[in-house]
């Protein structure tokens, strides 16, 4: 690839070290901010928090900070705020997508019921928003605002397609810009700008972990076909069940004979597997090299990604950033 061995030695455990103590501290953050006069909600965030979570988007955060200078106050406050935002969009998701388990536990909703869970999701939004004013910076909450609009239209986009069998790749590549690609590319924005970079250096890191965000998401929806639930804390299948035709499937279904189109819109319409076992819809897509062509996409993603960060000058968090493109792709949950 020309990309010499760049990050190729670099573990998630390695990048982990890296960035260990700040993270502690965005923990701290996060704690102390998830405090409301309510308990309900409280009770909430805290159990999100202690659920888990790969803490990737604070890790982004922090890595692009110190990329460009160092780690500030504001970067570990910014680490939070993205983690508090991702914490809020899950809440809600889950209510929408009536999902029961999450982090391989029951989901907030599947607890404490919808309704407090619109509610407790609209506060950690808003609290976000709170921890994020004290930057005192316009260009942050500009980003903020123009991400948090941008998360709700993919979300929303995705519930008018939802049932529909004819969705194409550009539409589904839209809607992961807007729900997923967004908030990491944001991320790695804001970091840089908490270590000071120009706006350039800002854009750049940016354009880096979108690509990396986009890829993460194209995993994310083929290990929703191929991984297990005790593996990635969520049932597997629920893409399809919920009615989303995600990537693996999109190409599996371009070479589709019209049975097997049957197949995927019987369950589609039943929002079961009973008379179209998952098994079966694996097999096709297996077939029709469903799961190879998206990975092979993901990895154009996440080869972009790694062209752009050998720009950055070597340093132990440069090489972090290039080992975390290899492990959106190879990882398991
Ligand atoms: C889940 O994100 C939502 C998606 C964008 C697929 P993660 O897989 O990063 O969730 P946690 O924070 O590790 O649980
Ligand atoms: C996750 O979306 C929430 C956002 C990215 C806004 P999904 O519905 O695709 O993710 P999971 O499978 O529930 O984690
Ligand atoms: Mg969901
Ligand atoms: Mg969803």
């Amino acid at each position: 690839m020309g990309l010499g061995k760049i990050g190729e030695t670099l573990t998630a455990m390695e990048i982990l070290k890296l960035v260990k103590k700040d993270l502690e501290r965005v923990e701290r953050e996060i704690s102390l901010e998830s405090v409301a006069s309510v308990d309900a909600v409280t009770t909430i965030s805290r159990y999100l928090q202690d659920g888990g979570g790969k803490r990737l988007r604070p890790i982004l955060v922090l890595l692009a900070s110190r990329v460009v200078g160092a780690v500030s106050d504001g970067s570990i406050r910014m680490a939070a705020v993205v983690e508090m935002i991702h914490a809020a969009t899950l809440v809600h998701d889950d209510v929408i997508d009536i999902a029961q388990t999450r982090r391989g536990r029951p989901s907030s909703n599947a607890i404490w019921g919808n309704h407090a869970c619109v509610l407790a999701g609209d506060w950690l939004y808003m609290q976000a928003f709170q921890v994020a004013l004290r930057e005192r910076n316009f260009h942050v909450l500009d980003l903020l605002i123009a991400l948090t609009q941008m998360m709700v239209e993919g979300e929303l986009l995705q519930l008018e397609r939802i049932g529909k069998i004819d969705i194409s790749e550009a539409d589904y590549m839209q809607l992961v810009d807007r729900k997923t690609a967004s908030l990491f590319s944001a991320c790695a924005r804001l970091g840089a700008m908490m270590g000071g970079a120009d706006e350039a250096t800002e854009a750049r890191l940016g354009e880096f972990a979108w690509n990396v965000g986009i890829a993460f998401q194209l995993i994310d929806d083929l290990l929703d076909f191929t991984s297990l639930e005790k593996v990635l804390g969520k049932p597997v299948g629920s893409d399809l069940r919920e009615g989303k035709v995600t990537l693996p499937l999109i190409y599996a279904l371009e070479s589709a004979s019209a049975e097997e189109r049957q197949f995927v819109g019987r369950v589609l319409k039943d929002g079961n597997y009973d008379q179209s076992p998952f098994s079966n819809i694996l097999g096709m897509i297996e077939r029709r090299h469903g799961f190879d062509r998206v990975r092979e996409r993901a990895q154009s993603f996440t080869d972009k990604a790694r062209t752009i960060i050998t720009e950055f000058p070597e340093s132990p968090c440069q090489r972090a950033m290039a080992a975390l493109t290899d492990l959106v792709t190879h990882r398991e949950y």
